[in-house]
């Protein structure tokens, strides 16, 4: 494992926060509990492109459900009416749904807005049982109505980097979690 240092990234710093063994170690803690809650159902993981990518790709060795697997991606946009941000898929769901129960997985929910996007979505959709999987949650910060069920860490409002989670397209590659330096 690389030695725990501050990294710059761009025009900021970020110290270390949460190493790789953490993570791994709540990762199999999660899996657990999802391994319990699913029992021998079906189920349609639905990962959020890209951060989401890495805690993934760790979790999955660990689920012992049958799963049926499709990607999402979400961008988020300013709208001529509005400063606000308003979310749209670039990678949308399936189309129908096949009638599983969905888990959501991301890396982290902070406003909620992108996970209050998707469910209201799945709900419309028809779709009765949507759960969410995230890494990282940031309660200080959300303001949404659909709080992911299962949550590895609940962490500060603060930004945060490393294991999928990039600041403008850097840092995804880090092992551990950096958090932006006070
Ligand atoms: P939301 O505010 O919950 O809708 O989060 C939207 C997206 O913003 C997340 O899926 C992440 O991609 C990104 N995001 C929010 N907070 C952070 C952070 O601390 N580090 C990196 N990305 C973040």
């Amino acid at each position: 494992m690389d030695s725990l240092h501050p990294i710059a990234l761009r025009d900021k710093t970020f110290v270390p926060y949460i190493t790789q063994p953490q993570i791994e170690t709540r990762v199999q803690q999660l899996a657990a509990a999802l391994n319990d809650y699913y029992g021998t159902q079906t189920v349609l993981l639905m990962p959020i492109l890209t951060g989401a990518l890495r805690f993934v790709a760790g979790l999955l060795p660990l689920l012992e459900f049958p799963y049926e697997l499709h990607c999402i991606q979400i961008s988020t946009y300013a709208t001529e009416m509005s400063a606000q941000k308003a979310p749209a898929y670039t990678l949308a769901p399936p189309c129908p749904l096949p009638g599983l129960p969905v888990l959501l997985l991301e890396d982290i929910v902070d406003t909620g807005h992108t996970l209050d996007f998707v469910i209201q979505d799945l709900l419309q959709a028809g779709e009765t049982e949507v759960q969410c999987a995230s890494l990282l949650f940031k309660p200080a910060a959300y303001k949404g109505a659909h709080r992911p069920r299962f949550v590895g860490f609940e962490i500060p409002n603060a930004f945060v980097v490393g294991y999928g989670l990039d600041y403008a397209q850097q840092g995804r590659h880090l092992p551990h979690l950096y958090q932006l330096a006070p």
